[in-house]
């Protein structure tokens, strides 16, 4: 006890606020800036250029010393919110992507302040991350036996799937062996529509871009089925392993829609696996007047879905569904001895890290769950259906103005035209609608 005694004492420096009712405070107008922000959104311009005096706000040094959070709060409410990318705007009409929501901001709060690690254990947030993967599931009516996983987004969605098909379809031990022991080349196949985070995924999984063939699309940009059979056929010809299809249900160019029932047929005559990219259309499914066109999704070996696309979870949160759960966690799971299961206790249950790339994961469920439960799913599938309305509203003025021309047919909620006049060039046609774009956003 003496020795103990003579230790010199410990410091008891926190990151805790140096007082609880300041911080509350400042808290609360936090918050009623957030709300005032959303809803004058329609207010503000969607995009603005950030000043330079904005710009060189962020080339400030190391910070060493404290600042009062209230000044730190001052500096991101007039360097930061002011100069958003505009995609929570109800006129952004830009690239590809979700809209947030107020509720999943709650619940990204909310998550943080809980700080749980969803790599696995026995606590509520493993439940509801479970849970909502099962809603996932659900919602494409693929079996509860699936398995699954939230992930940061669609790319990362579709990598994870293209590991396990990989991995399933060589017949090697490629976890112990490594790409090395495949013995042919293997073959993924997609249409020339296809993301370009596939081409990442190939690379990544080390069988380079020339293993992933693009195949020609017919006029509705769905890949054209006959080439793609004899694509495979050539292949095999050829020495390569035809080893996956990449269905498009939704491609990010235009929106088109694969034949979901035809490539599960190919796929089921030839033994390869089929993966559906569904980052923007697999929740088709939930919506009722255009489920039909999402049809075969539930045929597929594993599907990629994206919550922060249209069900406005704030980003980021994707997921990926595995029909043979076996598969999937034998792509990943590494049992290292400080994350062992025990009996009872924080470690008795599922370890979820062992369903993807990440050791650590966040609590991207509660967004997800929060909003679910506050809307209901039917409402989802109205918001969905609504969408596609617009965007059939929207063509059908570009096709009665002459100045407009539709560049592709709409399929979903993806509208591609441009201004054109009459004996204009490609090349200054291309340069002129870049200018409105630029104008536009300015
Ligand atoms: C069809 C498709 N696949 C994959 C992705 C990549 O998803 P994320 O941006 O969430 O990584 C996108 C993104 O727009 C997409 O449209």
């Amino acid at each position: 006890m003496d020795a103990l005694r003579d230790l010199p004492a410990t410091t008891d420096e926190t990151l805790d606020p140096s007082g609880w009712s300041d911080v509350r405070a400042l808290s609360h107008r936090i918050i009623d800036d957030a709300i005032d922000y959303l809803s004058n959104v329609r207010e503000r311009p969607v995009w603005q250029e950030m000043p330079n005096d904005v710009k060189s706000a962020f080339e400030g040094s190391l910070p060493h010393l404290p600042m009062p959070l209230d000044d730190v709060y001052g500096h991101v409410a007039k360097n930061v919110m002011p100069y958003p990318m505009g995609n929570i705007h109800p006129r952004f009409w830009s690239w590809y992507m979700g809209s947030s929501n107020f509720t999943g901001a709650l619940a990204d709060f909310l998550a943080a302040v809980q700080g749980s690690n969803l790599g696995g254990g026995n606590h509520a947030a493993v439940s509801m991350d479970t849970q909502v993967v099962n809603w996932c599931k659900e919602m494409i009516g693929f079996p509860s036996s699936a398995s699954g996983t939230l992930v940061s987004g669609g790319s990362m969605a579709n990598l994870i799937a293209l590991v396990v098909a990989r991995n399933v379809k060589t017949g090697v031990n490629i976890r112990e062996d490594g790409v090395a022991a495949i013995e042919s080349p293997l073959r993924f196949y997609a249409s020339d529509q296809v993301h370009s985070c596939h081409r990442k995924a190939v690379e990544a999984l080390g069988l380079g871009n020339s293993a992933l063939r693009r195949l020609p699309t017919d006029v509705e940009l769905r890949i054209d089925v006959a080439a793609l059979r004899a694509a495979i056929a050539e292949d095999r010809a050829a020495g390569f392993q035809p080893t996956c299809i990449i269905a498009s249900a939704g491609t990010v160019n235009t929106g088109a829609i694969d034949d979901l029932q035809a490539l599960a047929n190919v796929a089921a005559e030839e033994g390869l696996w089929l993966h559906v990219d569904g980052c923007i259309g697999a929740l088709l499914a939930i919506a009722p007047a255009n489920a039909h066109r999402v049809s075969g999704i539930s045929r597929a070996d594993s599907v990629a879905l994206d919550p922060h696309k249209w069900l406005h979870a704030p980003f980021e949160v994707g997921c990926v569904l595995i029909r043979d759960a076996s598969a999937h966690r034998g792509a990943f799971a590494v049992s290292p001895e400080y994350l062992e299961w025990a009996p009872r206790g924080l470690a008795s249950a599922a370890w979820l890290h062992e369903y993807g790339l990440q050791t650590t994961r966040g609590f991207r469920a509660l967004k997800v769950w929060m909003a679910l439960k506050e809307h209901g799913i039917e409402k989802f599938g109205r918001l969905i259906d609504q969408n596609i309305a617009q965007a059939r509203y929207l063509t059908r003025l570009i096709e009665q103005e002459p100045l407009f021309e539709l560049v592709a047919p709409t399929s979903i909620n993806i509208v591609c035209f441009r201004y054109s006049l009459k004996g204009m060039t490609d090349v200054a046609r291309k340069a002129l609608n870049i200018e409105i774009m630029l104008r536009l956003q300015e």
